[in-house]
């Protein structure tokens, strides 16, 4: 599987060129993407600012010697590459499962080609095996967390070394247990809804192309929009 993510975040760096502004993910996968525009940086002089989608990221591009801005210092950011936790036939996605979601989908919304990069096993055909991360601020969390065991999502706060995760945004995220998101945009839409709910892991309509790679190879699926 670690081979697979390689060839997918390597296969992704060839969209990067001169003078862009990269998007850089966050995940196992990504980190391969990670390393290869470091390389290219040392190695062929390759010059871009990458803008990060988590601290964890930040450390890696700092060590490789990628130069960074904030998202807020660009207008737009010319190519993300991320990893996904799930991607379905239409290119919607479940992402979060390194907590990092909210930065990613800040960075995601204003780039102009987002890419995702995946093993195989990522792809299903509906989304929702995989626990929804839900990026919730901690005020009032217990509250929120008794709403979606109300309505039956299954719930539980992410934790790390036996205490609850904290997010980069310093948020909690919950994970919902759902099995299966028939219609991730309308679950997505009402989750927006929920107060105290910061963001939530489905990306829906965004992803212009997904890097799969396989044991017969890569596929390169885009979006027509
Ligand atoms: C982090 C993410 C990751 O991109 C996602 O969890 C996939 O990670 P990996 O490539 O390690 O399977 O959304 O918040």
């Amino acid at each position: 599987m670690e081979k697979l993510k390689k060839i997918a975040g390597v296969r992704a760096a060839q969209y990067v060129k001169n003078g862009m502004t990269v998007g850089l993910g966050t995940g196992s996968t990504a980190y391969y993407f990670v390393e290869e525009i470091g390389r290219r940086i040392q190695e062929e002089g390759l010059q871009i600012a990458g803008v990060t989608t988590s601290s964890r990221t930040t450390a890696q591009a700092q060590e490789l010697g990628i130069p960074l801005k904030s998202i807020d210092e660009v207008d737009y950011v010319d190519v993300t590459v991320d990893g996904a936790d799930e991607v379905d036939p239409h290119f919607n996605g479940i992402k979060g499962g390194g907590g990092a979601l909210l930065m990613e989908k800040v960075v995601g919304i204003q780039t102009k080609d987002y890419i995702w990069v995946v093993d195989e096993s990522k792809m299903v055909d509906t989304l929702g095996a995989f626990k929804l991360p839900v990026e919730v601020v901690q005020y009032g969390a217990e509250r929120l967390f008794r709403e979606f065991e109300k309505k039956g999502y299954k719930p539980s706060f992410r934790e790390h070394d036996g205490l609850r995760f904290v997010t980069d945004m310093k948020n909690f995220i919950i994970d919902l247990d759902l099995g299966a998101i028939p219609d991730p945009l309308a679950f997505g839409n009402m989750l927006d809804h929920q107060v105290g709910v910061v963001e939530h892991g489905l990306f829906t309509g965004m992803a212009d192309r997904v890097i799969v790679a396989g044991q017969d190879g890569v596929r390169i699926l885009e979006a027509h929009r």
